[in-house]
């Protein structure tokens, strides 16, 4: 059979992790269509990739249903769910499998499937469970799934075991690891350092876009108990968080922490700068789906602190690859960085296995046959599918 046509449906136009993988998972499929929401980074991104794009003309500003909020705050915005919703049946019609990369683009593409009948994959990149979701969206997005989905693909069995846990079919499922490239540099940690303008000494970093769950704050309170250590926050808020991006601020400047801790925003070189630091920390205090992050560090031969939750525990073997601590407790933080950053040395070998699991396990290429596979199977378990329109 011919390559399935697919098209791609992405609710945001901002570039945070989910938008990262989908932009390695189109690299295999040139001349697709991406149907956006939205104007924003991710447009351009996905024409460079060889992508065709579908704007939404209805899809802007549907980023004010936040996640965890009740269902009937998006009563008001009904019309423009609809006129979304008939845009992507539409354009699904001209193609052979619909593939949606982002919650909100998974209920309306299936909303979509009512009319347009074309198998639909939702590329799940979240755990659906409290912590994250209101009541209603988790019962929404289930009985969505578990009615019009062909497949539900995750990236960890920590967002598999959520998804059936909130009443999804578990034979929907298909665990496909992310995968993450980076090019690691030449250079010495102290040359890195120099070069980027960051200080010497004690340094330890959060590389994560700014939200409640991702719990910078509780590393800020981690380094009131190590003194002669920095702290670099990497990352923005990218979802409307400024509210809590002003508080990290307020939380430095009340502690008295001003001259420890340097924010520098969202950065291009996050690999580049977690070579330079000499601890990553990776606080979520719910559960993370995957944590490209984590992986990146791994590869980048920084050790590794992330919290017990969610996909982390796998990812770092248990302890084997990184070190792991309780979510939300900045004392058992503080303690696990004072170990790590006193004895040096000591993750050597924690450091080569974190390396190696890293490289064996989330490859790019893995992730992109794994996903092709997925396609493949969908397309040909609908022949209708291949009925071109
Ligand atoms: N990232 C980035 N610049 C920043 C902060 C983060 O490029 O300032 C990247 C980071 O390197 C990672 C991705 O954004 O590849 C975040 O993905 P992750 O899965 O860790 O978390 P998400 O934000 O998707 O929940
Ligand atoms: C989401 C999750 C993150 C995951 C990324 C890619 O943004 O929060 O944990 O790594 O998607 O799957």
């Amino acid at each position: 059979m011919a390559s399935p046509r697919v098209m791609f449906v992405n609710h945001t136009s901002a570039i945070a992790g989910a938008e990262l993988v989908l932009l390695d998972v189109v690299r295999a499929w040139r001349g697709a269509t991406a149907f956006l929401f939205e104007d924003g980074p991710l447009e351009g991104a996905m024409r460079g990739k060889g992508l065709d794009i579908v704007k939404s003309r209805f899809g802007g500003g549907l980023a004010v249903v936040k996640r965890d909020a009740s269902l009937w705050r998006a009563a008001p915005l009904a019309g423009r769910l609809a006129g979304v919703t008939l845009e992507i049946a539409g354009a699904a019609r001209r193609h052979d499998v619909i593939y949606a990369n982002s919650q909100k683009a998974f209920v309306l593409a299936a909303l979509a499937h009512a009319v347009a009948r074309r198998p639909l994959v939702w590329h799940l990149h979240d755990i659906i469970d409290g912590s994250h979701f209101g009541a209603g969206q988790r019962r929404l997005q289930v009985a969505l799934a578990n009615r019009f989905a062909a497949r539900v693909i995750v990236p960890s069995e920590a967002a598999a075991t959520a998804f059936v846990s909130a009443g999804g079919r578990d034979g929907l499922v298909e665990v496909v690891p992310n995968g993450v490239d980076i090019v690691r540099d030449p250079r010495s940690r102290d040359d890195l350092r120099r070069d980027l303008g960051l200080p010497a000494g004690r340094l330890v970093g959060v590389f994560s876009r700014l939200a409640p769950w991702k719990g910078q704050h509780v590393v800020i309170e981690a380094l009131r108990a190590l003194p002669d250590t920095r702290l670099l926050i990497v990352g923005d808020a990218l979802f409307g968080e400024q509210a809590y991006a002003a508080t990290l601020r307020r939380q430095v400047e009340t502690l008295g922490l001003a001259d420890r801790v340097l924010f520098l925003g969202h950065r291009p070189d996050v690999p580049l700068l977690m070579q330079a630091v000499d601890a990553m920390v990776h606080p979520s205090v719910s559960p993370e789906p995957f944590g490209r992050t984590l992986v990146e560090a791994m590869l980048s031969r920084v050790p590794v602190i992330a919290t017990e939750a969610g996909a982390a525990p796998d990812i770092l073997d248990h302890g084997g690859a990184g070190t792991l601590v309780p979510p939300a407790d900045a004392m058992a933080l503080a303690a696990a960085l004072a170990r790590v950053l006193d004895t040096p040395g000591v993750p050597a070998d924690q450091i080569d296995r974190a390396e190696a699991r890293a490289r064996r396990r989330y490859g790019v290429a893995a992730m992109q046959d794994a996903v092709a596979a997925v396609i493949a199977r969908v397309a040909g378990d609908h022949p209708a599918a291949g009925a071109r329109a």
